[in-house]
């Protein structure tokens, strides 16, 4: 039995949306001080959507599969849908991860967290959680 998915070696082969934003408006890095893995992430955000995203992963596969399924997951879409993307939809579109590599794709989710924290300290807006009050 394979121990990844096919998605998941397909991103971590061809990863999409490696590199840096030089105009990015919202930056994040994250890491894992047990497995040491880092993961930067790039937005550049226009009429609050993520018009752009690019990320740097230094680490395993499944933290370089996990953060370019997150930036398509969230590339072209309001940041407040990025703001509700979490480590479960990333393991899910890369349909799953073994249970030892879930801690991958937190890093994914907690790197655009931090990105967007950065954007709303740099713009001073806040981004509605998508609640339909
Ligand atoms: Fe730590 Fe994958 S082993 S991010």
């Amino acid at each position: 039995m394979a121990l990844y998915s096919e998605k998941v070696m397909d991103h971590f082969r061809n990863p999409r949306n490696v590199g840096v934003i030089e105009d990015a408006n919202g930056i994040g890095e994250v890491g894992n001080a047990k497995c040491g893995d880092i993961m930067k992430m790039y937005l550049k955000i226009e009429d609050d959507v993520i018009q752009d995203v690019k990320f740097e992963t230094f680490g395993c596969g499944s933290a370089i599969a996990s953060s370019s399924m997150a930036t398509e997951l969230i590339k072209g879409k309001p940041v407040a849908d990025a703001m509700k993307l979490t480590n479960k939809a990333v393991a899910e579109a890369l349909d799953g991860l073994p249970d030892y590599k879930m801690h991958c794709s937190v890093l994914a989710e907690e790197a655009i967290q931090s990105a967007l924290e950065d954007y709303q300290q740099r713009t001073g807006k806040r981004i509605e959680n998508g609640g339909n009050a």
